[in-house]
């Protein structure tokens, strides 16, 4: 008789120690959800907003992996940030090259604001937002355009990197600057074809930067 006794309040103390153990485990994943939904650097939240294109571009055939999106996700996993990818929501652009230059170029000329997918989750709980993208005819894409006008910025820091084949940034910060009115940091300009073709060094480019920019 003791020992069933004995026997039984080891299994309901056995069958506890499990459940405790799990409801922890549980716990645990949920943190990890909520600190994912927005990251930390140095009590600073970042996000990195970018806008590339696949297909067909300049200097590298046609790529699967959009070489301004290369260096978007080089930027958050560096600093911790979200990522947020512009997208249009009529995707029309074309993938020769070709055709998509002359397509921007009407859609600039144009000046058009083409609707984007979605939304930023809780915006205002980012300090820096990091955004990028192609240059197109000096200029930045009109999507990101739509992204910028779409959200508030005031008391924000806001650092522009684009990639490009030749012009750089040709300026664009200053139209970042115009747009969101946010503190404008120095921006980045990386060759689409090293952000491709040469990760090691488009790694270096962007740490560099990063370190002196404070991250
Ligand atoms: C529509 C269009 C216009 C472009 N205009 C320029 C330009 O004015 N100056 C430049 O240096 N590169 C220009 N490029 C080259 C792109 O900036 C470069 O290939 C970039 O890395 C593409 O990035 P993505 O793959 O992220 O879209 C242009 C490319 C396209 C498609």
């Amino acid at each position: 008789m003791k020992l069933k006794i004995f026997v039984t309040v080891l299994l309901v103390v056995c069958v506890g120690a499990i459940f405790l153990l799990k409801s922890n485990n549980n716990g645990g994943n949920v943190m990890a959800a909520a600190e994912s939904t927005t990251k930390v650097n140095g009590g600073k939240k970042v996000l990195v907003a970018y806008f590339s294109r696949t297909g067909e571009q300049y200097n590298v055939g046609n790529i699967k992996e959009g070489n301004t999106a290369i260096i978007g996700k080089m930027i958050a996993d560096k600093t911790g940030g979200n990522i947020f990818e512009i997208k249009v929501e009529k995707d029309n652009y074309p993938k020769g090259y070709t055709a998509l230059t002359e397509y921007a170029q009407k859609e600039k000329r144009a000046n058009e604001r083409p609707a984007i997918i979605g939304k930023v989750d809780n915006f205002a709980d980012y300090d820096t937002i990091f955004i990028g993208y192609p240059n197109w005819w000096a200029d930045m894409p009109m999507p990101v355009y739509t992204f910028l006008e779409s959200y508030d910025f005031s008391g924000k820091t806001v650092i522009p990197f684009c990639t490009h084949e030749g012009s750089g940034l040709s300026g664009t910060e200053r139209n970042v600057k115009t747009v969101t009115k946010a503190d404008v940091k120095k921006g980045l300009a990386i060759y689409g074809h090293i952000a491709q073709n040469s990760r090691t060094e488009a790694d270096k480019k962007v740490s560099d930067w990063l370190k002196e920019l404070g991250f």
